[in-house]
């Protein structure tokens, strides 16, 4: 019987190879272009890490984690997002006593056992970019800039960034207090798994899904009417600041993220596209996380994009890798070592060109039918008239033109044509 790929994971064939190359690039440029570095951190960690990082009362932790145990009973778990593993190395090498601020990259794939859906995968690739050892508001601002300034560079228009401040340990004390006053009184409403995560961590209800609940949800207290003057001061920073660099967005105060460790700011950057609205980033401040897992008190804030959803959003715009490129057919056996050697002259000769050899044992005809199956913007062709007089012959795949060139004209001619210069 046939194995097929595992449920909520696919291959990505090299017809969108490129767009996913396209989005890494543009994301690595514009990352380094603000001092950022990048970090590889293992796909799988101890599972602790997660437990504490994430927080175990969140649907990652309870539901979501490939868990198992390896042959030395250690229990692991694949990295279902890159923030505790990034806050873990921080903490492990001493980032702290580096005397800056750090700024860290990467770009790789996540694991979650969610049901699989539009956009949602159990492998999925996220680009995160953390800064670690900074409570500054223009932190904050800076990385929404930046993310959103990737799907700018993409080409995307329209996208939807939405903020909000989930303030500090103690200013949640009262918004709890308050949010448990309001649910106890709507309880009949609410769902059974949302019924016992108010006494687990309440903070969690306002992310049900359920249409019930998120009705109830719809009058429940804000978080932003219940920020202390510290965070109310530090959310108004990073307004400010986003106002200055230009990045519209809006409030949005029953945001919540799936995961624990978040602090004062939130932000989502969401698309619609046909199939409804889907969140591209996802971010925000986490100033406690360091402390929890060992390292000293440090700010720290971050974001994530998720791969697979911009390559989705991007939708139409999923272009070939844009190479052009070069047919060599030799007519008649015996002739593989003279395509070779033109081959080699023209890889070696030419940046940013790919060169394919067709079969030499087949006729012209049937060899430059490949080459336009390959998308050749240019054959060359020896045969036995081009072999006897020292040329070759260079056929323009999408005029059909043909013309002539000296053995030792090849490279120049097929630079020039290749690359456009000449029509
Ligand atoms: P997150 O919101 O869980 O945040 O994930 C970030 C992004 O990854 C989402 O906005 C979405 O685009 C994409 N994503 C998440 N799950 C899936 C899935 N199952 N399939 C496809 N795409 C998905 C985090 O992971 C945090 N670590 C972000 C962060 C970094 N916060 C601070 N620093």
């Amino acid at each position: 019987m046939e194995v097929l790929a595992p449920r909520g994971t696919r291959d990505i064939l090299p017809d969108e190879v490129g767009v996913w190359r396209r989005i890494e690039e543009e994301a690595r440029d514009l990352l380094e272009s603000f001092g950022f570095s990048e970090i590889r951190t293992p796909l799988f960690e101890h599972t602790e890490l997660f437990v504490r990082g994430i927080g175990e009362a969140t649907d990652i932790v309870e539901k979501e984690m490939y868990t198992f145990s390896d042959k030395g009973g250690r229990s692991l778990t694949l990295r279902p997002e890159g923030t505790a593993p990034v806050a873990r190395a921080y903490v492990e090498h001493r980032m702290f006593s580096f005397g800056r601020v750090q700024k860290l990259y990467y770009i790789g794939p996540m694991f979650r056992y969610e049901r699989p859906q539009f956009g949602r995968y159990r492998q999925h690739w996220q680009i995160g970019g953390e800064v670690l050892g900074s409570d500054s508001p223009s932190v904050d601002a800076e990385l929404i800039f930046l993310s959103s300034q990737i799907l700018k560079r993409l080409g995307m228009k329209d996208m939807e960034i939405g903020i909000s401040s989930i303030g500090c340990s103690s200013c949640r004390r009262d918004f709890k207090t308050a949010l448990r006053e309001y649910l106890s009184r709507n309880k009949q409403a609410l769902c059974g798994t949302c019924i016992e995560r108010m006494e687990r961590n309440i903070m969690r209800v306002l992310d049900c899904k359920e249409e019930g609940c998120k009705a109830v949800l719809q009058g429940a207290p804000s978080m932003l009417e219940y920020l202390c003057d510290d965070c109310s001061r530090h959310f108004e920073g990073v307004r400010k600041r986003l106002s200055i660099m230009g990045v519209d967005h809006f409030i949005d105060g029953h945001l919540v993220r799936g995961l624990d460790y978040y602090t004062r700011t939130v932000f989502e950057i969401s698309y619609r596209i046909r199939e409804g609205k889907i969140a591209l980033v996802g971010g925000g401040r986490y100033d406690s996380l360091i402390e929890m897992l060992g390292g000293p008190p440090t700010p720290a804030a971050g974001f994530a994009m998720g791969v697979d959803r911009v390559v989705l959003a991007l939708g139409e715009m999923r272009g070939k890798d844009e190479r052009p490129s070069v047919f060599v057919a030799a007519v008649g056996e015996g002739l593989f070592d003279v395509a070779f050697r033109i081959a080699e002259g023209i890889r070696n000769g030419i940046t940013g060109i790919s060169v394919i050899i067709g079969d030499e044992r087949e006729p012209l005809k049937k060899q430059l039918r490949e080459a336009s199956r390959w998308g050749a913007k240019l054959s060359v062709i020896i045969g036995p008239d081009e072999l006897r007089d020292g040329s070759v012959s260079i056929k323009d795949m999408e005029t059909g033109d043909q013309e002539k060139v000296a053995m030792d004209m090849v490279l120049d001619r097929i630079r020039r044509k290749a690359k456009g210069d000449e029509v």
